[in-house]
């Protein structure tokens, strides 16, 4: 049997481990977040979300998935064979495969406002929201560019682990930092930009409520891309000799800080422009930044043009890197499971994904009015079983799995990679704490918030 496929450097696992957690939802989710529930406080409630609750998870997915070097399906009917813990193992193959059936239909928006910023086309929109909305509602167009951006994600993963998700994570996280790092500079010097700041900056904790502290949850898990079997797809690449500890605090790092310089770039430039509203909802980066785009150069329009092209480039490489990430599960699951080669695993996984993405993407069109299940469309269903109720089902199954069935042994030798690093005993136990009581009871509470 072929050699099992791994990472080649710990900055390859960091990076690529980085690349799947910074996606969409730093940059287009969070920004929304923070402006809905009232800044600077909901980025505090968030940091602790991260910290007390992800970062935990995230180890905890990286045991399973590095203990076992197998796809999430197989490492949990190897750690509890003929057990109902083997589900959780097939359900993150699932959730992954449904996410990215809508995240394509949204990566394909953001290669299209690429396309156009390339072109000089998106500082010169006029009417934001109906060309938006003008866009979406194509038949046909949408259509193309999610697929180019599929395929876009095809190509990575045909090339394997190192040659493939490695080496573009290696590649478009540099550039992802350092356009990050030139547009959080470029907002905040604009005029007018201190109240955007300020905004980020000063808490107002009369704005902090159950709701709010239940949405930093809930953003918290996706941002770092928790419960869906891509962490521990990846980790059962990672070497032997990677820490696990801090491989999930660098990424937890790099993730939150990349979500707060997304704050920067927006809310400086949306403030900066009088007249638009911090809170415009998830149309802030199609709808809103357009027009702030256009009104915060006035002296200078192809300013606006490159800042528009640098913006929607970060976007588009941000949607990328976690596409691949969660293209990779389903793909492991079928080479592994069904012993097929790479190549065909990995066009089933994307013609499926071509294929359920065109309904959700024509669900901003001809099949708006098409709703089969629960009153939903398609796009709608697929967000809403996958990212609100999988997901938190997921997130509540791994933290009991880890905290009540996973063996203390297998935990310890993980962490410390096999007692060649120690850790101390009690950091081992107030992680199996958090998994078998914090986690599950937090993870239950936005569960239920989120079905209200
Ligand atoms: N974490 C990614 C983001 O912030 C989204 C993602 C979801 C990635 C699911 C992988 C799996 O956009």
């Amino acid at each position: 049997m072929e050699k099992r496929a791994n990472f080649g450097s710990k900055l390859g696992i960091i990076l690529a481990a980085a690349g799947s957690a910074v996606g969409l939802g730093n940059v287009w989710r969070f920004p929304t977040e923070v402006g809905a529930n009232g800044g600077a406080a909901f980025i505090l409630v968030y940091v602790m979300c991260v910290a007390l609750l992800g970062l935990p998870l995230m180890v905890a997915e990286f045991i399973i998935g590095r203990h076992t070097h197998k796809n999430t399906a197989d490492a949990y009917r190897q750690l509890a064979p003929g057990t109902p813990w083997v589900f959780q193992g097939y359900l993150g193959v699932f959730t992954s495969w449904f996410i990215l059936c809508y995240y394509a239909v949204v990566a394909g928006w953001t290669l299209k406002y690429l396309v156009e910023s390339a072109l000089g086309e998106v500082t010169k929109i006029t009417e934001s929201t109906a060309y938006f909305e003008m866009f979406t509602s194509h038949p046909i167009v949408p259509l193309g560019y999610m697929f180019a951006s599929v395929m876009a994600c095809h190509l990575v993963i045909v090339r394997g682990v190192q040659g493939g998700i490695e080496r573009s994570s290696k590649l478009l996280m540099p550039m992802l930092l350092f356009i990050m790092v030139v547009l959080v500079a470029t907002s905040v010097t604009m005029p007018g930009a201190g109240s955007g700041v300020a905004f980020l900056l000063h808490p107002d904790f009369s704005k902090i409520t159950s709701d709010v502290v239940l949405s930093a949850m809930g953003q918290a898990f996706f941002s770092l891309s928790i419960a869906m079997g891509c962490l521990c797809t990846y980790a059962s690449y990672f070497t032997d000799d990677a820490k696990l500890v801090k491989t999930a605090a660098s990424v937890a790092v790099i993730d939150t800080l990349v979500a707060i310089m997304s704050g920067f770039v927006i809310f400086p430039a949306v403030f900066s422009v009088t007249g638009v509203a911090p809170d415009a909802g998830p149309g802030l980066v199609f709808i809103t930044l357009p027009k702030v785009f256009q009104a915060a150069f006035t002296g200078a329009p192809w300013l606006g043009a490159v800042f528009a092209f640098m913006f929607y480039l970060l976007l588009f490489l941000a949607a990328l890197t976690s596409m691949v990430s969660i293209h990779e599960p389903p793909t492991a699951f079928l080479i592994e499971h069904f012993g097929i080669t790479r190549h065909t695993a990995t066009g089933i996984v994307t013609a499926v994904v071509i294929a359920v993405g065109t309904l959700c993407s024509l669900s901003f069109g001809p099949l708006r009015d098409v709703r089969p299940l629960f009153g939903l469309t398609f796009f709608d269903f697929f967000d809403f079983i996958s990212a609100k109720i999988f997901l938190p089902v997921g997130g509540i199954i791994i933290s009991l799995f880890t905290g009540w069935r996973l063996e203390r042994t297998i935990i310890s030798d993980q962490l410390t990679n096999h007692g060649t690093q120690p850790v101390p005993q009690f950091l081992v136990s107030t992680f199996i704490f958090i998994m078998k009581w914090v986690a599950p009871v937090a993870i239950a509470l936005i569960f239920v918030y989120e079905l209200r």
